[in-house]
């Protein structure tokens, strides 16, 4: 049996937009609505309690509108708050984690040198910790917090190259970037600066993200559970944000198209 019922999608900001937009691409015929807490954002500077408040207020909004599922398109939000979610709700959370095992895989058995780029509490987190550890042995891995890449977006200045650059330089250029084999987006604003970290890394450095990996987990979660949308059904997308400004409408709607 499909299920028409809408999937709820939310992230600290526009960050989680990048992942709706996948979600558009491999599965069209679902109905996703996204909120983006702007008005809070950004949760990677924040404390973990602060930031789980804020996530189980919005998940008890969802679920007040019977979604079907719920994908925290945010990496802050599930280091803070995703195992409590989880024990307190009965429906599929889908959830967002720095994409350390594709970077490492990569090798094949070589060693990886692997830069991942994320949010303060992301990257101090136990859960991130504890994946680290899973592959530190192995390979070398470095975490580099850029909290900026987050206020750029949000404050719409993806545009400025100039600014976007420098902020880059600011962060990478302690690396020596010819050594490195791979760069994790591990923060889901940062899907949207792939063009900008092309310029800036050697063309021999991947560029890796987890959207690709969760849309397909949300994808088989619901496949499994027979609630995939109809195939003849209307999908679209409902922009909601803790911000009501007109400007993060725009917003909004410019990073859903871009
Ligand atoms: N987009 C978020 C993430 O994936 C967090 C950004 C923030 O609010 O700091 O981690």
């Amino acid at each position: 049996m499909a299920s028409n019922a809408p999937i709820g999608v939310f992230d600290s900001g526009l960050g989680g937009i990048s992942v709706v937009r996948e979600i558009r691409r491999e599965m069209p015929n679902e109905h996703i609505i996204y909120f983006g807490d702007s008005a809070n954002a950004p949760y990677g500077t924040k404390t973990p309690e602060e930031v789980r408040r804020l996530s189980f207020a919005i998940v008890e909004r969802f679920i007040a509108m019977g979604v079907k599922a719920i994908v925290i398109a945010c990496n802050t939000a599930t280091s803070a708050a995703v195992d409590d979610l989880r024990a307190t709700y009965d429906l599929p959370i889908i959830s967002m984690e720095p994409a350390l095992k594709v970077a490492c895989d990569r090798g094949h058995g070589l060693p990886q040198r692997v830069i991942v780029a994320a949010t303060p509490l992301t990257l101090r987190e136990k859960k991130f910790t504890a994946l680290m550890h899973r592959f530190s042995a192995d390979n070398t891995i470095y975490r580099q917090p850029c909290p900026d890449l987050v206020e750029i977006v949000e404050h719409d200045q993806l545009e400025d190259h100039d600014l976007v650059m420098a902020t880059l330089h600011r962060y990478f250029d302690v690396y020596d970037l010819d050594t490195i084999d791979s760069v994790v987006l591990g923060c889901t604003h940062f899907v949207f600066y792939r063009d900008y970290f092309r310029e800036l890394l050697p063309a021999s450095t991947a560029i890796i993200d987890g959207n690709e990996g969760t849309v397909r987990h949300l994808h088989d979660l619901l496949e499994a559970s027979h609630e995939l949308a109809a195939s003849d059904a209307q999908g679209g997308v409902t922009l909601e944000n803790s911000d009501t400004s007109e400007r993060m409408a725009v917003l909004a709607a410019k990073r859903l198209d871009s």
